[in-house]
């Protein structure tokens, strides 16, 4: 048997964001997406022959009852058809768990292409990506690097809603990771999702709100105008947090210093300096800026990882 190599998936921030879905089996979305890679921040997953199913993450073997060892084996069910052998996956984040920066994402992209390989599966790309939503809707989009774009699809049966890459670059686009806590989520996207779905009525107001941004977010890329893609993502952001406020019993992701990072943020733009944030289901901030404005940035918040997704 040839040895399977480790295969790599970056995380992502999405500039759009994904919130609710239309069929929670299959992961399908109300709305499309689109999001930029982080580079060298990811996965790395690889499959072996085993004498019996194991999970490994990040060095240590997971008990075979775990959440996450009991999902990554059901996902695997789903492939291996008659295949009895069993496996051993190791898998690696280099991002933390479970803070909002979306190892769930790049952990079931590493892993629908680690399947594809060990299996000897030959997916499309894009069968690959609308298997990969299959296991969390944001690791459609993981698939890729640079501006990715996931089409939310109509058909019921979902293999029209995958992600495809856009053909931009934008070498001079930074992002940065503030980490105001590594805790686990209170509560997570899935179950979040639902709640907003569910209780609020402000929801009704996010399909709009998404395909007007995804409008100016390719009008942004395409030229550039770095104004329009964070004024963007940073209205998209708080546009969908309004409607996970709005939900019953409310979901409030942010901390007290989350609200002081956002304060900060404004104070810098309204001296001049051009920053934008963005916020997922956890009380972290991902900023966005460019090269040149990098120092003044990192003045503010010094423990700030800064990542390059075009170089
Ligand atoms: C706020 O992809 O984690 O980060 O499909 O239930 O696994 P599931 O949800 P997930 O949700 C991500 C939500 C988000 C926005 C985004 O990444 O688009």
């Amino acid at each position: 048997d040839a040895m399977a190599e480790p295969v790599f998936a970056p995380s992502n921030i999405a500039l759009c964001k994904y919130w609710g879905k239309r069929d929670a089996e299959l992961n399908l979305p109300v709305n499309s997406s689109l999001s930029i890679s982080l580079a060298h921040l990811g996965t790395k997953t690889q499959l072996s022959v085993a004498e019996k199913d194991e999970v490994w993450l990040n060095g240590n073997q997971l008990a075979a009852d775990d959440k996450f060892a009991v999902k990554v084996i059901r996902y695997i069910d789903l492939f291996r058809g008659d295949n009895s052998q069993a496996v051993k996956v190791e898998t690696e984040n280099n991002i933390p768990t479970a803070a909002g920066l979306a190892s769930s994402a790049s952990g079931f992209a590493a892993l629908m292409l680690a399947i594809n390989q060990f299996y000897g599966l030959n997916f499309e790309p894009q069968v690959l990506s609308a298997f990969a939503r299959m296991g969390s809707g944001s690791a459609s989009r993981s698939l890729y690097h640079g501006f990715v774009e996931w089409q939310m699809g109509y058909r019921d049966n979902g293999m029209d809603s995958f992600a495809m890459p856009l053909e931009h670059s934008w070498p001079d686009l930074r992002v940065g990771l503030v980490k105001v806590s590594t805790a686990e989520k209170a509560v997570d996207s899935r179950s979040g999702m639902n709640r907003t779905v569910d209780t609020a009525h402000l929801y009704q107001s996010w399909p709009l709100q998404a395909a007007a941004d995804l409008e100016k977010l390719h009008q942004a890329i395409a030229n550039k105008n770095f104004t329009l893609l964070g004024e963007t993502a940073e209205q998209n952001a708080l546009s969908m947090h309004a409607t996970m406020i709005a939900s019953w019993p409310p979901l409030l992701y942010w901390q007290p210093d989350s609200v002081a990072a956002m304060q900060a943020i404004w104070q810098l733009r309204a001296s001049g300096t051009e920053v934008y944030f963005t916020m997922d289901a956890g009380p972290n901030l991902k900023l966005l800026f460019s090269a040149a404005n990098e120092a003044a940035v990192k003045q503010q918040f010094p423990a700030m990882e800064v990542v390059c997704p075009f170089t």
